[in-house]
């Protein structure tokens, strides 16, 4: 069973999909998940709905992530983005797992489900269970008064607007956005220092012209897309933030594309997944300008050294890499939302060329209410 969108009322705004739509109005979506939360004189984030008080925030020792699809993904980030900055353990976990492996519920930890709908029921059975237990849950959620927004004990909303596509390309950036806020909040009441709120507020304020930047560089995009549609197969690699993206790129591509797309983290490589390079199997690399750079480039000549196409997408040209997408840099922390946009891009241009069904893909539905 599936939530079916009306999709005749929401109007395409002269895009032919959708998803192009979606992709297209991430700088203001972005916009608006900041609006009215950010405090300068404290360099933090106000979040209204969360009814967390400062007290609670700080007995806080652990934050557990739940999400499925592209909400996990986010999750992921978030994950890192809490404990980056917060310096609370977090981790994510898709909430079907969850549910399945009778979880240890620690009343220190505060738990955190993510959901565009706000109707998966695999999410939702995960919040009713932990509430049962007493845990207290929070929503990162799209679909305001949606049945995990109403079941949680409080939250963000992610306020991305309608997403008609199957695909979620502007509500996950927006969550990613919606989790940096509540990093900056945690963190604030926790051990992130001033200096370091106001740094990574200002990135947060860079994001949308940035974004606009990178959609700028389309036409770029969709030829190298013509370039790597004929592949069976693709490898996408990224290391500790980049990592996460890759996994979220390559879930795009094989949902709208059908090409079969595998996730690694790039140290990973050398375990097993190198034995697949070859020219037909290229690698699209996460290569952000961080402290993580030259073991990422040892990857891209690992790759190389077996003939592997790569493309990068990187802070500057990668001479390793066949193709580099450039993105404009933002705090290392931050790098992932923009990162991630050049993907959906690539995924769209991939799977036109191929004169797939984008905004429905075959047996794939915008929210799974059953189990
Ligand atoms: C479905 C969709 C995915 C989505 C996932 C979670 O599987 O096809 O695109 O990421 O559900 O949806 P949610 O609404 O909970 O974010």
């Amino acid at each position: 069973e599936t939530v079916e969108w009306e999709a005749a009322s929401y109007d395409m705004g002269g895009h032919d999909t959708y998803m192009h739509k979606e992709i297209s109005e991430q700088p203001d979506a972005v916009d608006r998940v900041l609006r009215g939360r950010i405090d300068d004189r404290f360099s933090t984030v106000h979040l209204g709905g969360l009814n967390l008080d400062p007290r609670e925030a700080r007995g806080i020792r652990r934050v557990k992530i739940l999400g499925c699809g592209t909400s996990y993904h986010a999750g992921l980030i978030g994950a890192s983005l809490i404990e980056g900055m917060a310096r609370i353990p977090a981790d994510a976990e898709p909430a079907s797992e969850f549910r399945y492996r009778n979880p240890v519920v620690d009343p220190d930890t505060l738990y955190i489900a993510v959901s565009q709908s706000g109707e998966t029921y695999d999410v939702l059975a995960a919040v009713q269970e932990l509430k049962r237990k007493g845990a207290r849950v929070l929503g990162v959620v799209n679909v305001v008064g949606s049945a995990i927004a109403r079941e949680a004990d409080g939250g963000v909303y992610v306020h991305a607007g309608p997403e008609v596509c199957v695909v979620s390309t502007k509500c996950f950036t927006n969550t990613v956005v919606a989790f940096a806020l509540l990093a900056v909040h945690l963190g604030r009441i926790r051990d992130l220092s001033v200096t370091d709120g106001k740094r990574i507020i200002e990135g947060l304020r860079r994001l949308p012209a940035q974004i606009e930047e990178i959609l700028k560089g389309e036409e770029d995009i969709k030829e190298l897309a013509a370039q790597y549609a004929d592949a069976k197969s693709m490898m996408f690699i990224g290391r500790v933030r980049g990592y996460p993206v890759a996994l979220e790129a390559s879930l795009k591509l094989k949902e709208i594309s059908y090409i079969h797309a595998e996730a690694y983290p790039a140290s990973e490589l050398k375990h097993g997944p190198l034995a697949l390079i070859e020219p037909a199997m290229p690698t699209v690399a996460i290569v952000p300008d961080d402290d993580l750079l030259e073991k990422n480039r040892a990857a891209l000549e690992e790759i190389k050294a077996r003939s592997g196409r790569i493309l990068a997408v990187a802070h500057r040209e990668q001479e390793k890499a066949d193709h580099t997408i450039i993105v404009p840099k933002n705090e290392d922390e931050l790098d992932p939302i923009l990162m991630g946009i050049p993907l959906q891009l690539l995924a769209y241009h991939t799977a036109l060329a191929l004169g797939r069904d984008i905004d429905k893909p075959r047996n794939l539905a915008k929210s799974v209410t059953v189990e």
